[in-house]
């Protein structure tokens, strides 16, 4: 099937396939509710350490908290020990989560230095352990994010979603990235093509997917679903307006209004999560994302950076909107 439809991981069925990408430091709980606000089938959360939850890090503790407002919802684990993933994924279970993913995919040195991210790309027996072991901890159906390459000299994401398969995950991310791109350059939708005809788990696509025409493309290779990262910050109604092309409509989220009246509801869910100072705070950290191609970007950024209380950035906003609709 090449367009939305209904998508099945294990046990668990999605009603569509256009995943939230799992993204450390964007995809907190007020942005996962948000996009599925705007059309998500499924929102992934930040990663977290397997090996600070296992030492008890109140910070990585707190990371696995579930809004009853967010599901469905994926969390995702990084670590390098069958005992410690086995008991991240228990944890992530007993918290509500509907899906736990395994990363394999992240190449920051910090992660890697401890076994953990895409180095394990590199040891095929171990991270086929790690799957297992987190598959036989629960009882949700467990994902592995990964990539097709971890440099331009070999494909490995035929092998790897194989070894996915095997060892019992419900269906596998590819990043169509090679590691040594990190998040750059275009996807690679050949190598998503190979994966996809070699296993029978469905394949979710990930990389560099912006708009219905790219998310088209992932489908025509034989993906599953579609993973939405960087598109969806700024704009974390990106889902319903590729749903809407899909079914010939014209996407209705891309209005100066819609997308400020979208960021305030975003503003609001992280005042409400984390209280106003660091609600606010937070809120001001994607502002570029928001208002890069918005009339007057500079002035109303530079006024919004300086804003600490949510009366006052909704004071900006609707004099932001009447300076347009004058
Ligand atoms: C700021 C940022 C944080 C990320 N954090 C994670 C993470 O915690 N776990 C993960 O598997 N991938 C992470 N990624 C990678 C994304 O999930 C995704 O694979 C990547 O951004 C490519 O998708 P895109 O081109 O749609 O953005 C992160 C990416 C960005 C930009």
């Amino acid at each position: 099937m090449t367009d939305i439809h209904p998508l099945a991981i294990g046990a668990f069925t999605a009603s569509n396939n256009l995943l939230l990408a799992p993204m450390a430091g964007i995809t907190d709980s007020p942005f996962r509710v948000l996009c599925l606000k705007g059309g998500a089938g499924v929102v992934c959360a930040e990663m977290v350490s397997a090996h600070a939850l296992h030492y008890g890090n109140e910070k990585s503790g707190r990371m696995l908290r579930i809004n009853p407002k967010e599901h469905p919802v994926s969390m995702q684990i990084f670590g390098s020990d069958e005992t410690t993933i086995a008991q991240a994924a228990k944890n992530a279970e007993a918290q509500g989560a509907d899906i736990v993913d395994l990363n394999a995919g992240c190449p920051v040195k910090k992660i890697n230095k401890a076994g953990a991210g895409c180095v394990l790309m590199k040891d095929e027996a171990k991270l086929g352990r790690l799957v297992e072991a987190a598959v036989k901890s629960v009882k949700i159906p467990v994902t592995l994010k990964t990539r097709i390459a971890l440099n331009h000299k070999e494909l490995l994401g035929a092998r790897l979603a194989k070894l996915a398969e095997n060892a019992g995950a419900s269906a596998v991310v590819l990043h169509a990235r090679a590691a040594v791109d990190v998040h750059s350059g275009p996807p690679n939708i050949d190598a998503l093509a190979e994966a996809c005809a070699a296993v029978k788990i469905p394949v979710i696509g990930n990389g560099g997917v912006v708009n219905a025409d790219i998310a088209r493309q992932f489908f025509q290779a034989g993906c599953a679903g579609v993973m939405i990262g960087r598109g969806a910050v700024g704009n974390p109604f990106i889902f319903r307006d590729i749903i809407d092309v899909f079914n010939g409509k014209t996407p209705s989220s891309q209005t100066p209004h819609a997308r400020l009246g979208i960021y305030l509801d975003l503003v609001r869910e992280n005042v409400s999560y984390y209280g106003e100072r660091i609600g606010v705070n937070r809120s001001r950290k994607t502002a570029g994302y928001w208002i890069k191609d918005f009339p007057n970007a500079a002035e109303v950024r530079s006024r919004f950076v300086r804003l600490d209380t949510l009366a006052d950035i909704e004071d900006l906003f609707s004099k932001t909107l009447a300076r347009l609709d004058a």
